[in-house]
């Protein structure tokens, strides 16, 4: 049975992915996770979250029935998407954790339904239909940038007036890159990636994103970075950040590093070859997207990024043109 269709409240969230212009691993901690130093930006390149709030039609209980729980209001909530049965529609899916973690702070009695005819007694029903264009496992957080804005979007959807800062808290329980995911930009990361300071930047950069057919998953490219790599040691990202501050895709595409890409590259070699047709094609610097396998391809301006694209289509499962930095997550009434 679907949910009512009396409409309380519609949103429409853009959710922008994530780059990394620079990314040194410093160590490992004791519970396995990385220690990083890392430059993060938004790129345009979004997917598109639309969340609908509609009354539910919870019965009153029949006398003699304890009303268990009936103080705290329950919430039905249901995820779509179109990409595809890769990505999940259950708590498995970061956008459903993070609207039970958001539900849990705001005292609601969350509900999830499956994609069947599922259906329970519910005094509110939230819908949200998640259309993606960010490549799946690519590197680019695209199911934290997901979770991140479900994150802005639900907690004013049902006037939960948390700041981006507790969102932020919120979300780093949930993965590493949503508390970026929270407020876009341009950011200097450190810890795990979930502290962040702000950086300066100035003007905007071309980039053109190459997306592989296979998926790279970061856990595993992880452990082939502990396996086969050691610290950088002395890398710093003092180039990037200068190159972002003075607007400079020169010195921004000489700087690029990424210590993960040794790494991705192991597991999936032909990176390699990928990387140096790109340079071949025009790019001011080329580089491996977080934990791949997608590759970023730094342009001199739009109209090269376009020609670059042009040069290296038949490479990749698909190639989009994007422009960093962008905000972070937008809400729109729709
Ligand atoms: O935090 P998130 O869920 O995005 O991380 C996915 C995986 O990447 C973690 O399970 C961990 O294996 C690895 N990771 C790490 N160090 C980090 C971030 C992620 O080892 N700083």
């Amino acid at each position: 049975m679907s949910p009512p269709e009396q409409l309380i409240r519609r949103l429409q969230v853009r959710a922008p992915a994530k780059i990394n212009p620079y990314l040194a691993v410093r160590g490992v901690r004791d519970d396995g996770y990385h220690e990083l130093t890392t430059v993060f930006q938004s790129v345009a390149l979004s997917d598109t979250l639309v969340l609908t709030l509609r009354p539910g039609h919870r019965q009153p209980l029949a006398e003699g029935v304890r009303p268990l729980g009936q103080s705290r209001r329950r919430m039905a909530l249901a995820l779509t998407h179109d990409a595809g049965p890769s990505v999940p529609t259950g708590s498995a899916n970061l956008v459903v954790a993070a609207a039970a973690a958001l539900a849990e702070r705001l005292d609601l009695d969350l509900v999830i339904l499956g994609d069947s005819e599922e259906t329970v007694e519910a005094d509110l029903h939230t819908t949200i239909d998640l259309h993606k264009r960010i490549p799946v496992a690519g590197g680019m957080a695209g199911g934290s940038v997901n979770a991140a804005a479900a994150l802005v979007g639900l907690n004013e959807l049902w006037t939960g007036e948390l700041s981006r800062a507790s969102l932020q808290e919120i979300g780093a329980t949930l993965g590493s890159d949503i508390p970026f995911g929270v407020i876009g930009g341009s950011a200097l990361a450190t810890g795990t990636g979930t502290t962040l300071a702000g950086v300066l930047a100035r003007g905007t950069f071309d980039w053109v994103v190459c997306t592989a057919a296979e998926e790279l998953s970061t856990p595993e490219v992880y452990a082939a970075w502990d396996e086969h790599c050691a610290p950088g040691g002395e890398s710093e990202p003092d180039a990037v950040l200068s190159a972002i501050a003075s607007a400079d895709p020169e010195a921004l595409g000489a700087a690029l590093h990424n210590d993960l890409q040794a790494a991705a590259e192991m597991l999936l070699p032909r990176l390699v070859g990928d990387q140096k047709a790109l340079m071949d094609a025009g790019a001011l610097g080329a580089i491996v997207s977080g934990s791949g396998p997608t590759l970023l391809a730094l342009a001199a301006d739009s109209e090269e990024a376009q020609r670059i694209a042009g040069r290296v289509a038949g490479r990749f499962a698909a190639v989009h043109l994007t422009r960093s930095p962008a905000s972070g997550p937008v809400t729109t009434p729709v």
